[in-house]
């Protein structure tokens, strides 16, 4: 079976893989991308009804929904073009390292956010990784999570793509409402962007002020058992 992992093969049989080292460049998109992803995802939770304390968890949860990418290879995150398709298992990979980098180290952080790192990409239609869940199996905090990352990825440019414009971006939540994304959580982002101004994109926004993880990029070796976890659900593809 050819190694998920591109650097699997060079390891020594029962060696923890170390995290790679990444730009700082990377480390604030990456970074950026979560305050917003959150800020999006408290939004649309108050729209939907939420009450405060689960409209504040949904949008820290959703704050670290990417951590597990620090444990991605940066030429599989930049790479443009289609992936390979053990890329792309390394790539869906880290929903896994994510949840278990939140479920360990000093400061756990707490359980809703490891769901939402875990959950993030599966679909409304069960089309999604890693479990490859549907409906209401998928906790609504990642349902939320899911669409605003979906249109924070697609509003911003990335190292591997343009920025889509809103309109675009628009069009694509909705063919995807009932698909990929539950229709009660495209409609709140649709609510939700109807009152953002066209520069949001282009402003800074601040991380939740309460932080689960250290803000200083150092990331622990992940546990031996979360890369033969990773590996298993990676066999789905
Ligand atoms: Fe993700």
């Amino acid at each position: 079976m050819q190694p998920l992992h591109p650097r699997a093969a060079h390891e020594p049989a029962g060696r923890t893989p170390v995290a790679p080292a990444m730009t700082k460049i990377l480390q604030e998109e990456i970074e950026q991308h979560g305050a917003r992803t959150a800020w999006l995802a408290e939004a649309m939770a108050r729209v939907m009804g939420l009450d405060n304390d689960t409209v504040q968890a949904v949008g820290e949860a959703a704050s670290y929904h990417d951590i597990g990418k620090q444990y991605i290879d940066e030429a599989v995150l930049c790479k443009s073009g289609q992936l390979e398709s053990h890329e792309r298992r390394h790539m869906e990979m880290h929903v896994v390292f994510g949840a278990w980098r939140l479920m360990s180290g000093e400061r756990p952080g707490p359980r809703l956010a490891s769901q939402v790192a875990l959950l993030h990409h599966e679909w409304w239609n069960g089309g999604g990784y890693p479990f490859g869940l549907s409906g209401r199996e998928i906790p609504l905090a990642a349902r939320i999570t899911a669409v605003a990352d979906v249109f924070d990825a697609l509003s911003q440019r990335r190292c591997y793509k343009p920025a889509w414009p809103r309109r675009d971006v628009m069009a694509y939540l909705h063919a995807q409402r009932s698909r990929q994304f539950d229709p009660e959580c495209a409609d709140a982002m649709r609510e939700v962007v109807s009152g953002l101004p066209a520069d949001w994109h282009r402003q800074p926004v601040p991380m939740p002020a309460r932080r689960l993880v250290p803000p200083d990029g150092v990331f622990p070796p992940l546990h031996a058992a979360a890369q033969s976890l990773a590996d298993r659900l990676g066999c789905r593809a």
